[in-house]
């Protein structure tokens, strides 16, 4: 008898036994996302030209593979059986179609829900359908959800992920799981063992430093951001959300400052404007490998903010084999000169190569002062290796 109770517990715990997919985001994960630029105006449509579009314009080959639809795919209801569905109209063809049409092309597929009872468009969210949902996502070869917090009444958010994670590992397909509970339960501390990325803040808008309610421009998720380098590392990852470079309300320099800033945070890539039909200094500014290859060391360190003075800021990233990524940013609205006494940098040791990465340039090494002049809301970034 004893034997047969513990048999049932043994298989009781082991059916139990639930934990986050392990290693699908050893570095930050990239792709592009619908919200920014076209909120809940999604179709089976847009999401195969982005698709194509990425493959021509050398997105893809940067490592951009997750495409994540965001808030506004479902049909207004569930189904009589409780099943969550794409609105028949803008998918005529269905997720499992849409899922194939995507992994087909060599990217994954992501979508968006919500721990809430409806997503914060209006839709349909997950909260008591947990299980049946990541059953349906798994049937459809989702690869990556992003879940959001609207209408989540008094739910308690650390139990809340941890249903969705557990759902996820249930249902079989491993899922990048990312929260998107905007840093109100600081999710630094429990998001580890949950999800492999978590959003910091409230939303990102196209904008340098303004703020709206729930939204504010990247300046100030920098700010946050700088509080939380110790949080990061491969398989967790601080989020201060999607991108915004290329979008109307910011300069090219904007643009450049801004991916510069989040590949320094070892910043989750994902592309946030229209892919499809962007200038080409846009292009170049987010396909550009060696300013990827930051945001992506296999180190997995969350770059520090070393300096910050008024107008001024230095970020600086520790790199595999010894390297270091050395960020300089003028936040000031007018052009400075930057001078830099390598031997005043106390975590660096020894000397140092110097190569300036925006300006594809070798220079010399860090046994003599850096100066360049830096334009308004630009960055200087240079890549530091060790000299043998
Ligand atoms: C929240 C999220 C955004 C986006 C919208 C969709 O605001 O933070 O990133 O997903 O919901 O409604």
């Amino acid at each position: 008898m004893r034997k047969i109770v513990f048999t049932f517990l043994m298989l009781a715990s082991i059916s139990a036994f639930a934990q986050k997919f392990d290693g699908l985001a050893l570095t930050p994960p990239m792709g592009w996302n619908s919200w920014n630029t076209f909120a809940t105006n999604v179709d089976e449509n847009l999401i195969k030209s982005v698709a194509d579009a990425m493959i021509m314009n050398g997105m893809w080959d940067a490592g951009y593979i997750y495409i994540v639809i965001d808030d506004g795919w479902e049909a207004m209801q569930r189904d009589s059986l409780g099943n969550i569905f794409p609105d028949p109209k803008r998918f005529p063809h269905g997720m499992k179609a849409l899922g194939n049409y995507l992994h087909a092309h060599g990217f994954k597929f992501g979508i968006h829900n919500c721990a809430g009872t409806e997503t914060c468009s209006g839709f349909p969210g997950g909260r008591g359908h947990e299980y049946q949902d990541a059953r349906t996502y798994a049937s459809w070869g989702v690869d990556y959800l992003k879940y959001d917090w609207c209408n989540h009444g008094t739910a308690n958010a650390e139990e809340t992920y941890k249903t969705m994670r557990d759902a996820l590992y249930h249902a079989g397909r491993p899922v990048v799981f990312s929260i998107c509970e905007w840093g109100t339960n600081e999710p630094w501390i429990w998001g580890p063992e949950i999800g492999h990325l978590w959003r910091t803040t409230g939303d990102i808008t196209d904008c340098y430093d303004c703020q709206g309610v729930y939204s504010m421009g990247w300046k100030y998720i920098l700010d946050k951001e700088a509080e939380l380098t110790q949080y990061a590392g491969p398989d967790h990852w601080n989020d201060p959300d999607m991108l915004e470079v290329g979008n109307k309300g910011l300069t090219l320099a904007e643009s450049r400052a801004h991916f510069t800033l989040w590949c320094m945070l070892a910043a989750p890539l994902m592309a946030g404007n229209d892919v499809r039909n962007m200038p080409e200094e846009i292009r170049d500014i987010l396909t550009n490998k060696e300013v990827v290859a930051i945001d992506q060391d296999s180190l997995g360190k969350q770059g520090f903010r070393y300096m910050d003075q008024i107008g001024k800021q230095i970020w600086a990233k520790e790199l595999s084999n010894g390297a270091w990524a050395i960020c300089v940013f003028n936040s000031s609205t007018d052009p400075f000169k930057i001078r830099i006494d390598w031997n005043s940098l106390p975590f660096l040791k020894g000397t140092y190569s110097i190569r300036d990465i925006w300006h594809k340039q070798n220079l010399s090494t860090t046994a003599s002062s850096f100066i360049e002049d830096i334009q308004s809301r630009d960055v200087v970034l240079l890549r530091l290796t060790p000299v043998k």
